[in-house]
């Protein structure tokens, strides 16, 4: 509150065989006058030397290291200093970072990296007060070898680079105010194919032209957003899709969403994650949580607005289907955190001595829209629409908590009412664990007709003659998840033999249906799921196939055998959740 960061002007050079990114990182610091220091997060990071604008050199210490928080950086400010330099390098293991070797990526010639922020890995690359609440501006100088681009979540002021010295420099600037998680970094083999007037897709060469054939509708989604919450006030908005070992399936680094491959099926079915991470330009970077415990609004806002996009831009029947396979994940979510008791199941979730990243879980996402949706029904969509709009008016560009929310919600949605009397049960939602028992229950006739396919399968009825018709991907997500938990080895290889599932490239069927494989130890799967465990480092696809193996006597020497293999390919945010449940490494 004494001494902020409120803009981070990075030059800084990457060494790839070092694997460091290495230079100065200069902040300017609102400061009131009687602030005579400035404390900053660091984490792994090599401090070299700190001086004000004149070349002066201030005095800083590191303090002592917290396993989740790293070490703070304490900086004395001279009387009128509102500038520091500080002079670092990056440890080759940043938690940040992925240094991606060639082999690595898909053309197999230049080596790869790339920076992930959230929760708080930002302060492995950067020194600054890395918490969602503090806003920050941003610019950036980055030298790359020669051959690479570099490109971030900002403006592109030299989209081709600039030679120098033994590389190519890149310049961008953020003019708008950020929580520091959103300042992202990548470079390699990367080019750009544009898709509308403000929108586009860089990748790889390889990849490029699928993307944008797979990211058609882009344009027509940023259009649609715009139309329900106002206006997109980032300028571009583009999709980075990276390489396989991305450990999300999207991260909405403002202007610059990086995405995962495994959404490039082939037939536009996995679209849905980017309304997702183009809807965090409003829910999440434009009004952004105050602190992890408040990720629900994050998370919940953009998982409902997520659905009014693709229906918007689909139909009902895609929503509908996509939201109730978010409703069963929920619930799967809640009995795997201990059921409706569980203090993990509650929005406002308690993270004291916790890593933030353990409060990523469905709860945030799956219960904090249902709440969303239940205020919609409560008022009707039209009202509800005017005050979302709103919403996003009132705190723009600001960091906000639940407790904010609540007042917003009273004074602005229910008209001073209580929230008892509207229905709405706000502090049963927000504050204890379960379900309310007021939740919306999603419907989709489409996924109730698979639900009676697979009963009929389950029954023992003939893989042949269950009717799949011409489902989509969500019908046989739908299907492979209402399958129950005894079917046999034969009985899936009847499956197998008239559908082809393990033969399936779309990364969500075939991930259900190596599920289960696995619950039934179906042999002829295996060497896909090796595969797939191999070849993409998707931690929401990892985590459950791992835990899957390990539950088994079979599948733990399987499960270990395989991780041995793959852990250098994921990233630290992957390796993290996975070492504790594989067993080291
Ligand atoms: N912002 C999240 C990713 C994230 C959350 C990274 C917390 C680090 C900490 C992103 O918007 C997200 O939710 N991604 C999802 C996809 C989405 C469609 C649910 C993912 O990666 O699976
Ligand atoms: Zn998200």
């Amino acid at each position: 509150d004494q001494a902020r960061v409120s803009h981070v002007a990075l030059d800084l050079r990457a060494d790839f065989s070092a694997r460091t990114l290495a230079g100065r990182a200069t902040l300017t610091i609102d400061r009131e006058a009687r602030a005579n220091e400035v404390v900053l997060d660091t984490r792994a990071l090599t401090i070299e030397g700190i001086s004000d604008p004149d070349g002066r050199g201030l005095q800083f210490a590191l303090g002592p290291e917290d396993p989740i928080l790293g070490q703070p950086l304490t900086v004395q400010l001279p009387e009128r200093v509102r500038e520091i330099r500080i002079d670092y390098r990056t440890s080759p293991t940043a938690d940040a970072l992925q240094w991606l070797s060639p082999e690595q990526t898909s053309g197999g010639k230049h080596p790869y990296l790339y920076s992930q922020g959230q929760a708080i890995l930002t302060r492995t690359w950067i020194p600054t007060q890395d918490s969602p609440g503090i806003r920050q501006t941003y610019s950036a100088r980055i030298v790359v070898p020669r051959e690479l681009r570099a490109v971030m979540s900002a403006e592109h002021l030299t989209p081709d680079g600039v030679e120098v010295a033994d590389g190519r420099a890149f310049e961008f600037r953020l003019t708008t105010p950020v929580p520091p998680y959103l300042i992202a970094l990548a470079a390699g083999d990367i080019v750009f194919q544009p898709i509308g007037a403000r929108t586009g897709v860089f990748a790889e060469p390889q990849v490029v032209k699928g993307a944008a054939a797979e990211f058609a509708d882009l344009e027509g989604m940023v259009t649609r957003a715009e139309a329900l919450l106002g206006p997109y006030r980032w300028g571009r908005y583009d999709v980075l899709v990276l390489p396989p070992s991305f450990p999300f399936g999207g991260m909405e680094n403002p202007r610059l969403t990086f995405a995962t491959p495994t959404i490039l099926a082939g037939d536009r079915s996995l679209v849905s994650l980017i309304a997702h991470e183009l809807a965090h330009s409003w829910s999440g970077n434009l009004v952004t949580n105050a602190t992890w415990r408040d990720f629900w609004l994050n998370e919940g806002f953009t998982s409902y607005v997520e659905l009014r996009i693709m229906e918007a831009l689909y139909g009902p029947e895609r929503a509908a289907m996509l939201e109730v396979l978010e409703h069963r994940e929920l619930h799967e979510e809640i009995t795997r955190l201990g059921g409706t008791e569980s203090p993990d199941t509650i929005l406002h979730v308690d993270l004291r001595g916790k890593d933030p990243d353990a409060g990523m879980t469905q709860i945030p996402y799956a219960k904090g829209a249902a709440l969303l949706r239940l205020m919609e029904e409560t008022v009707g969509r039209e009202r509800f629409d005017a005050y979302l709009r709103s919403y996003f008016d009132r705190h723009a560009f600001s960091s906000i908590t639940t407790d904010v929310f609540v007042k917003d919600v009273r004074s602005h949605l229910l008209d001073g009412k209580d929230d008892l009397a509207s229905g709405l049960r706000l502090e049963e939602w927000l504050y204890r664990p379960g379900l309310p028992n007021n939740a919306p229950v999603p419907r989709s006739p489409a996924l109730d007709a698979v639900e009676a396919q697979a009963r009929a399968f389950a029954g023992g009825a003939k893989a042949p003659s269950v009717e799949t018709g011409d489902w989509t991907t969500q019908e046989w997500q739908h299907f492979l998840t209402s399958l129950p938990p005894d079917l046999t080895s034969d009985r899936l290889a009847d499956l197998d033999g008239t559908f082809r599932l393990t033969e399936r490239r779309n990364s969500e069927v075939l991930f259900a249906w190596l599920r289960v494989a696995i619950r039934a130890r179906y042999e002829p799967a295996m060497p896909a799921l090796e595969r797939f465990l191999t070849s993409q480092g998707r931690r929401k696809f990892l985590r459950p196939l791992y835990e899957d193996l390990m539950a088994t006597h079979w599948g733990k020497p399987e499960a270990r055998r395989i991780y041995a293999r793959a852990r250098p390919l994921y990233h630290s945010v992957a390796t993290t959740t996975l070492d504790p449940i594989v067993g080291g490494n």
